[in-house]
């Protein structure tokens, strides 16, 4: 089946390229980690082991992309700084910081319990993120000294604000207390009600941490007599600095200036134009369905390390409908989902007003709801293995104006999934049959889908129809009634829904109701609908 009809929905997709000499700044935030660190009962104001893990967070992040130079973190937020002539993922914003924070919520939940070991993970946390980019060095060490600053305003305000709670007042009184005070005040302030000095207080918590590559001397072997052998090896290490915007940092540092430049100058007060631009962002088109596609990173290789069953394993398939699922409990403006293999697409309703349309907030915050999801429920669906590394996944937003479009997009995909299917079903019983891979790729070359049919039946006894829905037409998720569950066991019954809401034409037309049905959250994974043409199969 050709697929050309439909690919012209390709042309929706805008580039979102961040343009050389720019420097490109990822940061990444805890959503709405106050009730995280609430429901985990984190220390306050500052809980060393949330700190440490979020560092060795930024680690992990360091050695996975070695296009990152430097980062720096405080609280709940991390930057990533990525050389200037970083090429990764050829610039693309929004591919970037997705997978930096798909893969920064994969470590968060990996590692966990090596810093709670006592505190039971309650609840999935996810995190946002977006991009800025830094036209000069200067703007850079804007940046820095940005984030620095704003690390010690809020650890100052958090420390007076819990002594005061520690002392018996209120949330709201100490914060009532605390309006309107000045820096020296509130230092005055800790000092004179509760005898602390401020700058004896930890540095992790006053300056905030940075990690950058630095040389240490490694034991790589030992020689026959017992001696140690050592090698220099270049690996991530976690600082606190008085000033990270400073040229003396940058000047004690040579490997940063090396792939950013050295600072010329030292920057005075904060440039609030150079702020203002940091917190600009584009907003997608209004009124347009918002598609946030994600797709696994190097699934070929997860898939192979993790010995996922060939052509196509139902344990992750389902392990993805879940996480697809999991997405749609946390947000109602998505009203539709559809997967296929490593990916999963998700529909915004049109007017949807989620992070202001702000597209790297949705792209970010759905990539990471769905990577918390895939480590949190990898155990209940392979009990027997172990999870390798951290799987991490992409994302894109694209709008789209019309439900026409929208149903060629989900149409797309699914065809997308059935030639997919079908060629690897073949290509997968002619390799088990004894062929090599080269040999199966000569004999399924140029075949249509008539021909491949034909192949299954004559030489394997398989009627291709006769394959589990979910392999050829992939998976939806949607909010339906309670009455309805019972009813959708397939696709008849499901393309029955759908042209009794819309009279039989255009399924889509059914977000409306759909809506309004959702008002009744009931998520549920439906397999088989086809999306192409209700009514007709691929
Ligand atoms: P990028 O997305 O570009 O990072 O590469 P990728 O390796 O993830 O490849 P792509 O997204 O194009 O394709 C997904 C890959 O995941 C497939 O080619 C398979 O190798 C693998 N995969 C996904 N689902 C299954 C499955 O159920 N079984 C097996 N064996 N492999 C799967
Ligand atoms: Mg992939």
């Amino acid at each position: 089946m050709a697929n050309s009809q439909y690919e012209y929905v390709k042309s929706f997709e805008v580039a979102d390229e961040v343009m050389p000499p720019n420097v490109i700044v990822v940061r990444v935030e805890g959503r709405d980690f106050r009730r995280f660190s609430d429901v985990h009962e984190f220390e306050k104001p500052n809980d060393k082991r949330a700190l440490d893990l979020m560092n060795s967070c930024a680690v992990a992040v360091l050695e996975q992309y070695p296009d990152i130079v430097f980062s720096y973190g405080y609280g709940d937020e991390y930057s990533f700084i990525f050389k200037k002539k970083t090429k990764f993922y050829q610039r693309r914003a929004r591919k970037i910081l997705s997978l930096i924070t798909s893969f920064f919520t994969s470590v968060y939940n990996s590692k966990w319990e090596e810093f709670f070991p006592q505190e039971e993970l309650r609840y999935t946390p996810s995190f946002r993120a977006r991009v800025m980019s830094c036209a000069t060095l200067e703007v850079l060490q804007t940046y820095l000294a940005w984030r620095q600053n704003e690390c010690h305003v809020s650890n100052l305000y958090i420390t007076c604000l819990w002594m005061m709670i520690k002392h018996k007042k209120t949330y709201e009184q100490a914060e009532e207390i605390l309006k309107d005070t000045q820096r020296s005040e509130r230092n005055e302030f800790l000092f004179q009600q509760f005898n602390v000095n401020y700058k004896k207080l930890p540095q992790i918590f006053r300056l905030g941490s940075c990690s950058f590559m630095t040389q240490s001397e490694d034991t790589v072997k030992y020689t026959t007599n017992g001696s140690p052998v050592k090698r220099m090896r270049r690996r991530p290490a976690v600082f606190q600095c008085e000033s990270i915007s400073k040229q003396r940092f940058w000047k004690e540092h040579q490997s940063l200036a090396v792939e950013l430049g050295p600072f010329e100058n030292e920057i005075g007060k904060l440039n609030m134009d150079f702020i203002r631009s940091f917190s600009f962002e584009d907003k997608l088109m209004p009124f347009s369905w918002i598609v946030v596609r994600i797709d696994g990173c190097h699934f070929h290789r997860f898939s192979e390390v993790h010995e996922f069953e060939k052509p196509n394993d139902e344990r992750a398939l389902n392990l993805m409908n879940s996480c697809a699922v999991a997405v749609l409990e946390e947000f109602g403006d998505i009203v539709f989902a559809y997967g296929v293999s490593d990916e999963y697409s998700f529909v915004l309703k049109k007017t949807s007003t989620l992070f202001q349309r702000q597209a790297s907030q949705i792209v970010s915050v759905i990539v990471s709801v769905f990577t918390s999801a895939y480590v949190a429920k990898w155990k209940c669906f392979f009990p027997h293995k172990q999870l390798k590394y951290q799987p991490s996944f992409d994302g894109r937003a694209v709008c789209y104006p019309s439900s026409q479009i929208l149903r060629d997009y989900l149409a797309w995909r699914q065809v997308d999934c059935h030639i997919n299917n079908q060629y690897n079903t073949c290509f997968w019983m002619l390799v088990k049959e004894g062929k090599s891979k080269s040999e199966a790729q000569r004999i399924l070359k140029g075949t249509q889908t008539k021909e491949k049919n034909e192949l299954l039946m004559h030489k394997f006894n398989i009627d291709y129809y006769s394959i589990q829905e979910i392999f050829r037409r992939g998976s939806s998720v949607f909010r339906l009634k309670e009455g309805q569950l019972k009813t959708v066991e397939n696709s008849i019954d499901y393309l029955k829904i759908i042209s009794d809401v819309v009279d039989g034409r255009y399924y889509l037309e059914i977000f409306g109701p759909l809506l309004h049905l959702s008002e009744q959250v009931n998520v549920t994974a439906i397999f088989g609908p086809d999306l192409a043409k209700p009514g007709e199969s691929l």
